[in-house]
C-alpha cells in the first residue's frame, strides 16, 4: 500500500496519477479488471483508464463509455457499491461486444469535498468467491477507500497545477490584449487616417500625397515596433501586483505541492529592483526550476534570491542528475538556456551555468539594481 502511495506522489501528469492508481489498485486487491473515469461536463468521461486490458482488447470494445448505468449512479449519488454480479442489476445497461465479461464489481467515487471527481471501480475478484456473493470483500472496500482518498488528493494536486498554468497563459493574454489596444490600435488608427489623407490629395496636390505617403511608411514601422515591444515585454502581472519576491514565493509553493521534489525559497532581503531586471529575473527563475523539475530528477530544488550590492543575485540549485552545459546544442529545440542568457544581459546582467553529470546544477543571475 505504501509504495502504492509513494508511486503515486511521485507523478504529476493527471494522466499518469491515474494509470498508477488503476495499476495499484487492480494488484493490491487481487482484480482481473480496473478502471477510472474522471467525468467530464458532457455525460462523457475526461478521462477514462484502465487496467488488465490489452491494447487490441480496448480497441476493439469502441469508443469509450458515456456516464451511463452503474457508472453514472456511483457519480451521481457518490455511494459505494459492490456487487455479487454487475450484470443482474436493474441499473446494468450492457456493453459493447467486445468488452469483457465481468460478474462481481466493487466501485468508489473519488470525492474532493462534496464534489465527485471521479469513480474507481474494479471487476471479478481472482480467486474463488462465494456462492452467489461478491468476491470483495468488507476488507477489500476498506483498502479501495484508502486509495480513493489519496487519488483525490493527488488528482487535486494535478488539477491544482494545471490550473496554474492555464491561469499564468490567461494572465499573459490579457495583458497583451490591453498593450496592444493602447499602443497598436492607436498607430493603426492614425495610419489610416493618413492613409486616406494622401488617397484624397494624389490628384490635386502629388507632392503633399507623397510626403503623407512617407507618413505611412513611417507610422506602419512604428506600429511593428509597438507590436514588437508588447509581445516581448508581456509582463506578468503578479509582478506589478505583489512583486518579485512575493510572485516568487507563490509559484514556488504552487510548484512543491505539485511535484515530488521538494520546493524552497528563502529570501535574504533585497531592494526593489527596476522593473525590467525583476521581470527578467522571475522569467530566468521560472525557466530554471522548469528545467530542474523536468530534466533533472533531482529531489531537492532550491531558490535562493540574496542582495549583492546595489543589485541582486538569484540562485537556483538541484541535486539532480546534472548535464554538460558545454554539450548543449542550440540548434533547435532548446531554448531555455539561450533565452535565459539573453534576458539577464537584456537587462546589464549575468548568468552563469554550473553542472556537471552526477553533481547537479546551479544556475546564478546577478542583476545590477537601479
Ligand atoms: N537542471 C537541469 N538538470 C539536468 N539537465 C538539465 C537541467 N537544465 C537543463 N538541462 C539539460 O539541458 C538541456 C537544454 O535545456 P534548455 O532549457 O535549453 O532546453 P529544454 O529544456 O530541453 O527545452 P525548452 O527549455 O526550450 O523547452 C535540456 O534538454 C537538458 O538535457
Ligand atoms: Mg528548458
Amino acid at each position: 500500500m505504501s509504495s502504492a502511495l509513494l508511486a503515486m506522489s511521485r507523478h504529476l501528469e493527471v494522466r499518469d496519477v491515474l494509470k498508477t492508481i488503476v495499476a495499484s489498485a487492480r494488484e493490491l486487491l487481487d482484480a482481473e479488471y480496473a478502471a477510472l473515469g474522471v467525468p467530464d461536463d458532457h455525460g462523457g468521461f475526461a478521462q477514462f483508464v484502465v487496467d488488465g486490458v490489452s491494447d487490441a482488447q480496448w480497441k476493439a470494445i469502441g469508443p469509450l463509455p458515456r456516464q451511463h448505468g452503474i457508472l453514472a449512479a456511483m457519480l451521481r449519488e457518490a455511494k459505494t457499491e459492490r456487487l455479487g454480479d454487475v450484470r443482474k442489476d436493474p441499473r446494468f445497461e450492457g456493453w459493447p461486444s467486445a468488452h469483457p465479461e465481468m460478474s462481481d464489481f466493487l466501485g468508489l467515487p473519488i470525492r474532493d469535498g462534496d464534489e465527485v471527481i471521479g469513480a474507481l471501480f474494479l471487476a471479478n475478484k481472482k480467486c474463488p468467491k462465494p456462492q452467489g456473493g461478491c468476491g470483495f470483500t468488507m476488507e477489500d472496500e476498506e483498502l479501495l477507500t484508502i486509495l480513493a482518498q489519496h487519488a483525490a488528493i493527488a488528482l487535486t494536486n494535478a488539477r491544482l497545477y494545471e490550473r496554474s498554468r492555464e491561469l499564468t497563459i490567461a494572465e499573459e493574454r490579457s495583458r497583451l490584449a490591453h498593450e496592444l489596444h493602447d499602443a497598436v490600435s492607436q498607430k493603426l488608427f492614425s495610419l489610416r487616417l493618413t492613409a486616406q489623407a494622401a488617397a484624397a490629395l494624389v490628384d490635386r496636390d502629388p507632392s503633399r500625397a507623397k510626403g503623407e505617403l512617407q507618413h505611412v511608411a513611417e507610422l506602419a514601422a512604428e506600429a511593428a515596433d509597438e507590436l514588437r515591444a508588447a509581445v516581448v515585454e508581456l509582463r506578468p502581472a503578479a509582478l506589478d501586483e505583489d512583486g518579485l519576491i512575493a510572485t516568487l514565493r507563490t509559484q514556488i509553493q504552487v510548484l512543491d505541492r505539485a511535484h515530488s521534489a521538494h520546493v524552497t525559497f528563502d529570501c535574504g532581503g533585497i531592494r526593489a529592483l527596476p522593473a525590467a531586471q525583476e521581470e527578467a529575473m522571475l522569467r530566468v527563475a521560472q525557466e530554471a526550476l522548469h528545467n530542474a523539475l523536468r530534466h533533472s530528477g533531482a529531489e531537492h530544488v532550491r531558490v535562493t534570491l540574496d542582495k549583492r550590492g546595489p543589485g541582486a543575485v538569484l540562485r537556483v540549485s538541484d541535486d539532480g542528475g546534472g548535464f554538460e552545459p558545454q554539450a548543449v546544442r542550440h540548434a533547435g529545440r532548446h531554448l531555455g538556456l539561450v533565452s535565459m542568457r539573453d534576458r539577464s544581459g537584456g537587462v546589464g546582467g549575468r548568468l552563469t551555468v554550473e553542472s556537471e553529470p552526477g553533481k547537479g546544477t546551479t544556475i546564478e543571475m546577478e542583476v545590477p539594481g537601479g
